[in-house]
């Protein structure tokens, strides 16, 4: 049977593997992510599946199909989290996935296709500032001088991944061949609020939307609070504020566009000093990926104004951009399948958060399932699900999966 309860449990469980007390907070290549990967490899073994933590920290589960070797479907989502994060964003599809593949195993079933359960070690990009790490490499779209990035110890993730135990020079083998993989397919938490508003337990994403993040340095003057007159600074936090007011202006001015200044650093960082540095983040996302690609223009043209202005120096990093990700509509078309078997109508919406889906598209077609999350409220600790919709997204999900017809038009 499928067991709701023991997802929940899981996902609390997952949970205590938090570098904070109180809160959860889990980041790319840290010993809590280490302790969360070895749980999850626990159960995929009780599941039937042989597990392995891949060289760039994936866990990566598989249940062999009717012959060993077959090509697979995969399955999953991350187990990295947002500071201070909810306990369902991300975990939820590894944890689903692995009790779909735990069902077919009770039953001695297997299927013509194998099928493979992923958890991501980086989705969502917190330590590194560049995301989705783990499915870029699966995809084999990493660049290895993303490898160079560092966190804010000056660490970076090639030398992370050694102090992890693995080797930055075995992660080109993580890449899958497109002839591998039958499709990638996650369950995930919505993350807003449509789903509720709508009175159903799940959805059919139709596309994800794509993101911009921008990393901007700001230079001015460092000076005594107390003597600089007013007219003779050269705030740089001042100026940021004001950077942070006109990304809030342009993408109000632009329907289905945001942009978010999330993470800001001000030096020296003294009650009685003058900002003289000070670095921020820029996330912008659209539907339309003109429409992102001219408010990031314009958020540029923005920054380098107001710098003029207040004769601050600027420099503005593309720390990562990557476009709409459309799901396939073969995949779409199983998954409402699955959903109107469970009585349900199939609604399709569309993704304002970035998923792994967008970097597996490269190397094979994606489909998403959501499960509606309580008030749409994520990235936050009180992101809450119901055991009831855990349970409906599990079966939509079990029955996707045992139903699961490959695209012979590929
Ligand atoms: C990940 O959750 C993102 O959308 O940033
Ligand atoms: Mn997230
Ligand atoms: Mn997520």
């Amino acid at each position: 049977m499928l067991d709701p309860s023991r997802i929940m449990q899981r996902c609390d469980a997952l949970a205590r593997h938090s570098e904070l007390s109180q809160g959860l907070t889990r980041v790319f290549l840290s010993p809590q992510s280490r302790a969360a990967g070895e749980l999850v490899l626990g159960w995929m073994r009780e599941a039937g599946m042989q597990a392995r933590l891949d060289a760039i920290g994936n866990a990566l589960g598989r249940y062999e199909g009717e012959r060993p070797g077959l090509p697979c479907l995969m399955l999953g989502s991350h187990l990295d989290t947002v500071r201070d994060a909810g306990k369902y964003d991300g975990m939820l599809g590894v944890i689903s996935a692995i009790e779909c593949v735990d069902h077919l195993r009770a039953q001695g079933r297997k299927l013509p296709f194998a099928i493979e359960v992923v958890g991501f070690g980086d989705e969502e990009g917190v330590r590194f500032g560049t995301t989705l790490l783990g499915s870029r490499a699966i995809a084999g779209t990493l660049d290895p001088k993303v490898l160079e990035a560092r966190d804010a110890n000056g660490v970076s993730i090639a030398q992370a991944l050694r102090e992890f135990g693995l080797d930055p020079e075995k992660v080109h083998a993580v890449r899958k061949r497109r002839d591998e993989l039958l499709a990638y397919v996650e369950l995930h938490i919505e993350q807003g609020p449509v789903l509720e508003a709508e009175g159903l337990p799940v959805g059919v994403v139709s596309a994800i939307n794509g993101f911009s993040r921008l990393r901007v340095t700001l230079r001015g003057e460092a000076g005594h609070a107390g003597t600089v007159p007013m007219k003779q600074r050269r705030d740089a936090l001042a100026a940021a504020a004001e950077c942070t007011l006109a990304v809030e202006r342009l993408a109000r001015a632009q329907p289905g566009l945001v942009g978010t200044v999330g993470r800001i650093e001000a030096k020296p960082g003294a009650i009685n000093v003058i900002p003289g540095e000070v670095q921020f983040s820029v996330d912008v996302r659209s539907p339309e990926d003109a429409a992102r690609e001219q408010a990031v223009a314009a958020v540029r043209t923005e920054i380098a104004l107001i710098s003029e202005n207040r004769k601050i120096r600027f420099e503005i990093e593309t720390l990562q951009e990557l476009g709409s990700s459309a799901c396939a509509h073969w995949l779409m078309g199983q998954l409402e399948q699955a959903v109107r078997a469970e009585g349900l109508r199939a609604l399709r919406l569309a993704s304002g958060a970035g998923h792994d889906g967008m970097a597996m598209k490269a190397v094979a077609d994606i489909a998403m399932l959501f499960v509606r999350c309580k008030a749409g409220v994520s990235h936050n600790p009180a992101e809450a699900i119901s055991n009831e919709d855990a349970g409906t997204g599990a079966r939509v999900l079990y029955r996707f999966m045992h139903d699961f017809r490959p695209d012979l038009s590929a």
